[in-house]
């Protein structure tokens, strides 16, 4: 008798007993759930959307999720309760009576004191849904910078790290029909184990950047698939199909109607079935020719229509080969920084902006830093014919030794390749930028390009380097160059080191015949401020910068592209000169509001007249 009465007040105990009586019911354990999962062309398949005004709580002590003692709540937030008369306990919370954010959109710029912001941040939004038979929901999230949950009515349906990355929730089980509503608590916060780590030079912009939907989908239905022209056989597309739930021997069909090609196989073990076709007449994707075909995909009930180029890349010696022929990459570095109104970019609008204006500049090539852009960029990117530098956020200095860090880097390569393997624009896939000389980086990144290659053998693998210098003179030797198919190499003279002028008598070594790539060079200017060449901040003096840069760099043999940092000046918290950058790395060849700076016309006039990089 006496231990049961003992027990019982323990258990009373672990209901936790606060300072105030309140009664905290805390979680046994975290609650596990599934994990999230990926969808090549999600974007293809007919959607319900969520996006519009989301209910907001700022959170900074996340006292929405965890108790007092850290332990993660069972009554939290995530209910959306509403206070009710008579409760035995206070509700401080309560949806709707909170301020609204706009999804998708940053907080940053949506809400003055959310400007430095970085914390948790609680979002809720009610929707109507109708279930239908024999089919799987999941809720599609394009992008939650950093960490994310995700509860639909009180449920928890997923957990995500990576702020770059789309990913979706099953939330079949979790939805009824009628009323429902969905809560997510985002949190930016910046840890020294995160991918990126704690240093970079980009707004850490937070929330629910890009769309959010629901995708129903029959069961099985096919959630990845790599279609691409043969490097062997340019008459021949190849590939897979994978059908999640999907039954052995099962049939799965490929059709192209505009090429009257049509092929079907079987789903194997795997849940993959192989495909390898002949087809005629096909037009190759290209800048020139940025050709797209409607392509069906069919397995069972499930079908999606996607709109791919077929084109292949390659390397052979210091040469790049697009569809056979040596190329040279004419580009820019861009940020996803919204055009005019700035924040984190999402729309076609942003996309064709961006592009427009990289158009403009000659361009047939873009890098898209330091993270995965959104799908909107990636689809214009193929409809105006630009190839495309696609990067992991391995960025600076990452926790290399940390198996943990690695298994985030890798995941979200993983929903990198997984989600974009289907745009033509892709060429190359970069696996870091930036990184110090160490053996653990090395190793860590080697892993990390290995898996790349797993994932898709048909694109190749790069990463921007540090150069080292030798006296006045360039060496590129970094032990990680070993690993890759393309050399990107970073470097800022007449900017951060010596004057414009410095790279007249700049030599290079380069200890690799491999292709390379400039992935970053040039120097800041506010736009509109002007001045002799050799005044910093001033328009001509970054004009004065690419106009060394470029005949310099002309001289290294293994040159096959370039991407001068940046298209346009991005806001950076490393940057508070005021007056000049006001929190904005002034890089840019355009201002945020779209002024056009004197470089711009410098580097227009070298792509025009293709005077860069050797003649093909
Ligand atoms: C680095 C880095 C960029 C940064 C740039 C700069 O090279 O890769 O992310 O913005 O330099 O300093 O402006």
């Amino acid at each position: 008798m006496k231990h049961r009465s003992i027990r019982l007040c323990f258990i009373a105990l672990t209901v936790a007993i606060t300072s105030s009586f309140e009664v905290i019911p805390t979680a046994s354990a975290v609650t596990p759930v599934a994990a999230p999962i990926v969808l090549t062309g999600a974007d293809r398949r007919p959607a319900q959307s969520l996006e519009g005004e989301w209910a907001t709580i700022v959170d900074p002590y996340f006292s929405g999720l965890y108790s007092f003692h850290h332990e993660e709540k069972a009554n939290g937030w995530f209910l959306n309760q509403k206070a009710k008369p008579g409760d035995p306990f206070p509700t401080e919370y309560d949806f709707s009576k909170a301020p609204k954010l706009k999804v998708p959109g940053d907080w940053n710029t949506q809400r003055e004191s959310l400007f430095f912001y970085e914390g948790p941040v609680w979002y809720e939004h009610d929707f109507t849904y109708t279930p239908k038979e024999h089919t799987r929901l999941f809720l599609h999230v394009g992008a939650a910078n950093y960490r994310a949950w995700f509860w639909v009515n009180g449920q928890k349906v997923c957990e995500h790290e990576g702020g770059f990355t789309a990913f979706n929730c099953e939330v079949t089980a979790a939805v009824h029909a009628g009323n429902n509503f969905v809560v997510a608590a985002v949190d930016n916060t910046r840890h020294e184990d995160n991918v990126p780590t704690l240093e970079t030079d980009w707004w850490n912009y937070g929330g629910l950047t890009r769309e959010v939907s629901l995708i129903a989908v029959p069961d099985p239905f096919i959630d990845q698939y790599d279609l691409h022209l043969s490097r062997a056989d340019d008459s021949v597309i190849e590939g897979w199909i994978h059908v999640m739930g999907g039954q052995k021997d099962a049939s799965v069909e490929v059709e192209i109607p505009a090429l009257h090609a049509k092929a079907s196989a079987k789903v194997e073990e795997s849940g993959r079935a192989a495909f390898h076709f002949a087809v005629q007449g096909l037009e190759r994707w290209s800048p020139a020719t940025p050709k797209l075909y409607k392509v069906a995909l069919r397995s069972g009930e499930d079908s999606l229509e996607e709109l791919m180029g077929f084109r292949t890349i390659e390397v052979r010696g210091t040469d790049i080969l697009l569809n056979e022929k040596p190329i040279f990459l004419r580009g820019i570095a861009i940020h996803a920084e919204a055009p005019y109104r700035t924040g984190r970019a999402y729309s076609d609008k942003d996309a064709e902006t961006l592009l427009g204006w990289a158009q403009e500049l000659g361009c047939n090539y873009v890098r898209l830093a330091h993270y995965p852009h959104a799908e909107t960029m990636l689809r214009a990117a193929d409809r105006m014919g630009l190839m495309v530098w696609s990067e992991n956020p391995v960025y600076w200095a990452l926790q290399f030794d940390n198996p943990k860090v690695l298994a985030k880097a890798e995941q979200q390569l993983d929903e990198e390749i997984g989600t974009s393997r289907n745009h033509a624009a892709i060429i190359l896939w970069s696996m870091a930028n930036e990184t110090p000389n160490t053996e653990a980086r090395t190793h860590f990144i080697e892993t990390l390009a290995n898996r790349a290659r797993a994932l898709d053998s048909s694109r190749l693998i790069t990463a921007a380097l540090l150069v080292r210098a030798e006296g006045h003179n360039k060496v590129v030797d970094d032990p990680l160059g070993k690993a890759l198919d393309v050399i990107g190499v970073n470097e800022y003279i007449g900017w951060y080191e010596g004057h414009p002028d410095t790279a007249d008598t700049t030599e290079w070594r380069i200890e690799y015949q491999k292709p390379l790539i400039v992935s970053e060079f040039g120097g800041g200017a506010k736009a509109g401020l002007h001045g002799d060449e050799n005044e910093r901040w001033t328009e001509e003096y970054e004009a004065n910068i690419y106009r060394h840069q470029l005949p310099m760099l002309n001289k290294i043999p293994q040159l096959r592209g370039m991407s001068p940092w940046v298209l346009m000046d991005f806001r950076s918290p490393n940057r508070p000169l005021a007056g000049i950058q006001d929190e904005f790395n002034r890089k840019g060849l355009i201002s945020e509001k779209g002024e056009k700076k004197a470089a711009f016309y410098v580097l227009q006039k070298a792509y025009k007249e293709q005077s860069v990089g050797k003649p093909h």
